[in-house]
């Protein structure tokens, strides 16, 4: 196998991981936010955990990012000639920026909105609604962060062009 060959396929095994850690990351973020939505009324030690825990999964997504940018860039460093003028690579990367506003941003910003949720008055009426509104936010922004990955992966499969 050629030397560069060999560069190129690392990147892409590497590439692979980075999907993993982010995509997969924002399902468990998906599933543990729901957990938490029906606990931490009833029971607060344990919705602690895992408002502890929906901060940190937080930060793997970003790194997930980071990983699947740099094995990207340099798969791109060979190849930019042919998939930078293909039709799916341009419409990938309009997608990228989706993810990274919808899954980074918005997301980092809801989970401030927790904080605030939960920390600015624990009086029990005005917290459910308050959190009610929050769950349909954080779950549209999960949903379509989940979607876009899928819509990402046909991209890069099918390779239309
Ligand atoms: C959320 C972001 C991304 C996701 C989910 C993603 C996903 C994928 C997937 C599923 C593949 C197919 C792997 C295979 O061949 O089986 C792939 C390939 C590829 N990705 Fe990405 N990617 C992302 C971001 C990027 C970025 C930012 C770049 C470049 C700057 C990039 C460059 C490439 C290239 C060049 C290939 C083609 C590899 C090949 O088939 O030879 N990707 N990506």
């Amino acid at each position: 196998m050629e030397m560069s060959t060999t560069l190129y396929f690392t990147a892409l095994v590497v590439h692979i991981v980075g999907i993993t850690i982010m995509a997969g990351t924002t399902f468990i973020d998906f599933v543990t936010f729901r957990s938490f939505g029906n606990v931490f009324q009833v029971d607060k030690a344990k919705g602690l955990v895992l408002e502890d825990y929906l901060y940190k999964l937080q930060r793997f997504m970003g790194v997930g990012m980071l990983i699947i940018l740099a094995s990207g860039v340099t798969m791109m460093i060979k190849l930019h000639e042919v998939w930078g003028a293909q039709i799916w690579f341009r419409i990938k990367m309009g997608v990228l920026l989706l993810i990274i506003i919808n899954g980074l941003s918005l997301r980092r910003r809801l989970g401030s909105k927790l904080k605030k949720i939960l920390t600015e008055d624990s009086s029990g009426d005005s917290i459910a609604g308050k959190f009610n509104r929050f769950k349909r936010d954080f779950t549209t922004v999960q949903v379509i962060q989940m979607l876009l990955f899928v819509i990402i992966y046909v991209l890069s499969i099918f390779k239309f062009n």
